[in-house]
């Protein structure tokens, strides 16, 4: 009975995509915040294999800024280190937990470059970046420190994802055994997000994404969206723009701005960016992307 369990499991895990897929988890909060530590117990139980590399301290708002890792003159955030702790560790008990003491740029490299080989004996499949506690939109990401390292791993090689969502708040994972806590529910919420948008977009054949690009994505506030199951993933782009033709979906070849439709409900907006410019990609681009994510994408 059990041995047919166990059989079971892993045979949605491997029709579903997602067996042994090798995951490097990143963010610009830190590693200690609610939402990463959250979001790496989740991807585990769906059978990814995961490594969390993540900045010591906050680092919001550094976009692609880097630097070479420094020994901890104070303690990391939330005291989850102290003060002359190295400048880079990983968890006493879990060593795929990993902090990196410089930038979100620095901290996925080391999940790619480091930890990867050390734990995979290969590349990542792919890099999730945040979610970011606060939105990510428009022309304004190129200031975010969680678009700053997926574009890193994007350029890397590596597909990758920056998400974001609005509700949220900055504290230390510890809290998430106040399952009912303000900052929990969206914890939770937007990592049940996370994870169906990354079956979904492994759920297919060929390359995971397009090679130089990378997702934004963001999630609508949790305050009237109660589940994951109240939101609808929406295809768009950063900026509007009546010039730029773009995919042909929902009956018109211009994607809204994700700024505007994020307002209209319990949405999710898919954004597809260059890595190197931080600017939106072009239509055949776009179609790939939509093509793969036909499952879940909504009109409206
Ligand atoms: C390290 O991991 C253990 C086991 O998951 C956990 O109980 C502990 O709080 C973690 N500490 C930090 C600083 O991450
Ligand atoms: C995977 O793709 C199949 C066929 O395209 C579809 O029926 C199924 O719902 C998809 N599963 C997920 C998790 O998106
Ligand atoms: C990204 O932008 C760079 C610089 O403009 C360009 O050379 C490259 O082809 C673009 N990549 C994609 C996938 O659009």
């Amino acid at each position: 009975m059990r041995s047919f369990a166990i059989l079971l499991a892993f045979s949605f895990l491997a029709t579903s995509g997602v067996l042994g897929q090798k995951v490097v988890l990143t963010n610009d909060d830190g590693w200690a915040v609610a939402q990463i530590r959250a979001e790496y117990a989740a991807l585990k139980s769906a059978g990814f294999d995961v490594i969390l590399s993540a900045p010591a301290v906050d680092k919001s708002g550094t976009g692609s800024s880097t630097a070479t890792p420094t020994v901890l003159t104070s303690a990391c955030e939330f005291n989850s280190c102290p003060a002359g702790s190295p400048a880079t560790a990983s968890n006493a008990t879990d060593t795929r937990i990993n902090y990196v003491n410089a930038f979100p740029v620095d901290a996925v490299r080391f999940g790619i470059q480091t930890l990867a080989p050390k734990f995979f004996g290969t590349k990542p499949d792919f890099v999730i970046s945040g979610s970011n506690i606060g939105n990510n939109l428009g022309s304004g990401i190129t200031g975010s420190g969680t678009v700053g390292a997926a574009s890193e791993a994007a350029k890397e090689g590596i597909p990758s994802i920056a998400f974001s969502g609005a509700s949220g708040s900055q504290v230390s994972y510890t809290t998430l055994s106040q399952t009912t806590a303000s900052s929990t529910v969206p914890a939770n919420i937007y990592t049940s997000l996370i994870i169906k948008f990354v079956n979904a977009l492994l759920n297919n054949t060929g390359a995971i994404l397009p090679a130089g690009i990378s997702l934004n994505v963001n999630f609508a506030s949790t305050s009237s969206c109660t589940s994951a199951s109240s939101y609808k993933f929406v295809l768009t782009r950063l900026t509007s723009s009546n010039s730029a033709t773009d995919v042909t979906t929902c009956g018109t070849n211009h994607l809204p701005a994700e700024s505007t439709v994020i307002k209209t409900g319990c949405i999710a907006t898919v954004s597809v960016f260059n890595a190197t410019t931080k600017a939106d990609v072009g239509a055949a681009t776009q179609q790939v992307v939509l093509n793969k994510l036909s499952s879940i994408l909504s009109c409206s």
